[in-house]
């Protein structure tokens, strides 16, 4: 356990100045009495009492003796009574206080209305309206401002023992609704420095004992001023108060007293403190000063780290081992848009900050994360473009030529050519949304960063593109989409690559066209035929997915029977006779007909439909002999069909032939 007793704890110079008087007239034969406890401490006015000091707070009680005025003052009305009593006065008003008095009185008499800032009901207040005849406006909060109309001029005055912020919140509020303002700040430097030096203190210490009489107000101003601070802060008027089960061994305590609190109760806390410890008072007990002595020195500029102790929406208070608290403010922290300081900032999280100003004239150390954020966002990237690592960046804005996006609240332009792997028409279509990025361009010295999202989706294809070469098998079916048509085949998208289905892989039968078979954008399922990774090529078929129509011609066209087919093609020594797509027979020239024939072309025509005999089929050779005249059983060729549509649906009515059409002779 360690003690640090605050430098100005107990006893201020207008209290101990007080206090002696008493204890100097005790061996006075005359009664002695004070107006009121002498000082706001249980202790010291019970042991006043036992020495025969009679406490007294109604002037018509007194008769003589010796009145002592205590350092809080009374009013101008009550002196005159005691003046006119026959008794003696020692007036140990505090000198602090009577300059109060004067002010008043003077600015009274001067015809201004006399403002007192500070508790109604507490005696030092009430003795200084004394000096304005009671008509003075006493402020406790601003509150109390709101409840007055306009005053032509007023003087104001604080208790002694009030906070500047307590002074300068109710004055801000006062000027506007005062004309002419005369401001005495009149609060005690002895108070302001105890409570600013309390405010350190319980910042750095785990645990904060405040000793002081329960009703006293400037004990109860450093009990609030410590809780700020220091969660685990006791208000104590005596050792006894002292609860052993809150101290821990290692625990460091920080003592301070308000301005009645007598030495020897503070001696005896620390005795009780180094009691609970089982230790020596002195080896334990350590000055403020000689505590400030372990602090760290600084100078602006300097990154030093720190612990955050709290933390709003407006600003993060960190211990950074120096004797004042640093302060960092949302301005002084990178947040990205709908960040603030709590997202980013933790209670109890060591962080590293720059000293920008040792004090800001209220002893605050100001600091900042700001340049070290940016200084580690940038040192990140850095590491991540040399890496080549993906970022995440959401677009904020689209601009001439791009569009800008964040990264980690860096400002990084991606170019439009680097955005996509597509050309893109709208640039505003990637406004708010999360980009993948890669850097591609990066200038600290400028704060210039460049970035990429193709060369992510580019690489992310490419691997694609490989995976389906490294599975690709001669002999799989796979599923791929008709990606474009040209009169040679269809190319087709298996994932990423393109293979292409040669016009004579497509159908068993005569295709005229590819766009006959298959139409862009159509899923197909395909087979690997061959392919060429070096060349990149890789050849489909799509008629080997269907049935091969040769497997069963010979019991499909058994020998004998009669057919109809259509003329696909004429040769000199016969017509190719289509029976179903894939399925071609042979009309040999002999096999017209019964008459003489010179040439094919005499008797049929390409988009013939006609009736055959199947003299012969050989499907393992995909051959089958087909005759016209043994069909007919005559010498004549009878009327036949023509089918000018590519289909293999032939259309016998419209397609009919006149015999005489081929013989004009009959
Ligand atoms: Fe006087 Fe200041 Fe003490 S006004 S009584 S010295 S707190």
């Amino acid at each position: 356990m360690q003690i640090i007793l605050a430098t100005n704890a107990g006893f201020c110079f207008g209290v101990k100045r007080a206090v002696q008087s008493v204890y100097e007239h005790l061996n006075s034969s005359k009664t002695i009495y004070t107006l009121g406890p002498i000082i706001h401490n249980p202790q010291v006015v019970s042991d006043l009492e036992q020495k025969g000091v009679i406490v007294e707070e109604c002037l018509d009680n007194i008769e003589d003796g010796t009145v002592i005025i205590r350092s809080h003052g009374i009013g101008k009305l009550a002196y005159d009574e005691l003046r006119n009593k026959e008794v003696e006065i020692i007036d140990a008003t505090c000198p602090f206080v009577k300059r109060i008095h004067q002010i008043v009185e003077e600015h009274y008499t001067e015809g201004y209305d006399i403002i007192i800032i500070g508790e109604r009901e507490h005696p030092e207040v009430k003795g200084i309206n004394g000096w304005c005849n009671g008509a003075a406006y006493i402020l406790n909060s601003c509150d109390d401002v709101d409840k007055l109309s306009h005053i032509d001029k007023a003087c104001v005055v604080a208790q002694t023992t009030i906070t500047h912020e307590k002074l300068n919140n109710i004055l801000s509020r006062l000027k506007p609704i005062v004309s002419d303002l005369k401001v005495f700040d009149t609060i005690c430097h002895t108070t302001s420095k105890r409570q600013n030096e309390t405010k350190e203190l319980a910042k750095k210490v785990d645990i904060m004992l405040v000793i002081g009489g329960h009703n006293s107000s400037n004990t109860k101003k450093l009990y609030s001023i410590c809780k700020n601070y220091c969660k685990k802060t006791f208000a104590i008027e005596t050792a006894k108060e002292i609860n052993n089960k809150l101290i821990r061994s290692g625990d460091i305590i920080g003592i301070t007293a308000g301005a009645s609190t007598p030495d020897w109760i503070i001696k005896e806390v620390i005795d009780k403190m180094d009691q609970i410890n089982n230790q020596n008072s002195q080896e334990n007990t350590v000055s403020m000063e000689d505590f400030e002595k372990t602090m760290v020195s600084l100078r602006n500029g300097q990154i030093v780290k720190g612990v955050v102790l709290s933390v709003n929406t407006q600003e993060a208070i960190v211990n950074i081992g120096y004797k004042a608290d640093g302060i960092i403010s949302a301005d002084e922290v990178f947040l990205e848009q709908n960040q603030t300081l709590e997202d980013i900032i933790k209670v109890g999280q060591e962080i590293e900050v720059e000293v920008i100003k040792i004090n800001d004239g209220e002893g605050n150390v100001l600091l900042s994360c700001k340049s070290i954020q940016q200084q580690k966002v940038w040192n990140d990237i850095q590491r991540g473009y040399e890496a080549g690592v993906e970022f995440r960046g959401k677009c904020t804005q689209s601009v001439k030529g791009g569009v800008i996006a964040s990264i980690n609240g860096i400002r990084t332009f991606v170019p439009a050519s680097q955005l996509s792997t597509k050309y893109v028409e709208d640039l505003n279509t990637f406004v708010g949304k999360e980009l993948r990025l890669k850097i591609i361009e990066l200038d600290k010295r400028r704060n210039r960063l460049v970035a990429s999202q193709r060369i992510i989706l580019e690489a992310e294809e490419e691997a694609k593109r490989q995976s389906v070469w490294d599975s690709l098998k001669e002999g799989e079916k796979i599923t791929g989409t008709v990606k474009s048509i040209t009169d040679f085949g269809v190319f087709v998208d298996i994932g990423g690559i393109d293979g292409l289905i040669h016009i004579s892989d497509l159908s068993w039968g005569h295709v005229k066209h590819p766009s006959e078979v298959l139409s862009e954008n159509q899923q197909v399922e395909v087979i690997v035929l061959s392919f060429d990774k070096a060349k990149g090529r890789i050849s489909l078929g799509y008629k080997q997915t269907l049935p091969q129509p040769w497997g069963n011609a010979d019991n499909k066209y058994p020998v004998g029977s009669i057919v109809e087919g259509k003329v696909v093609r004429i040769t000199s020594f016969g017509a190719f006779v289509e029976l179903e797509p894939g399925v071609d027979g042979l009309v040999h020239i002999s096999q017209i007909s019964n008459k003489r024939i010179n040439k094919v072309e005499d008797a049929l025509k390409v988009g013939d439909v006609i009736d055959a005999k199947v003299l012969d089929v050989k499907p393992e050779d995909h051959k089958l002999s087909l005759s016209i005249k043994e069909a007919k059983g005559d010498n004549n060729i009878q009327p036949s069909k023509h089918d000018d549509n590519s289909s293999s649906k032939y259309k016998k009515e419209e397609m009919k032939v006149s015999l005489g059409e081929f013989f004009p002779e009959h």
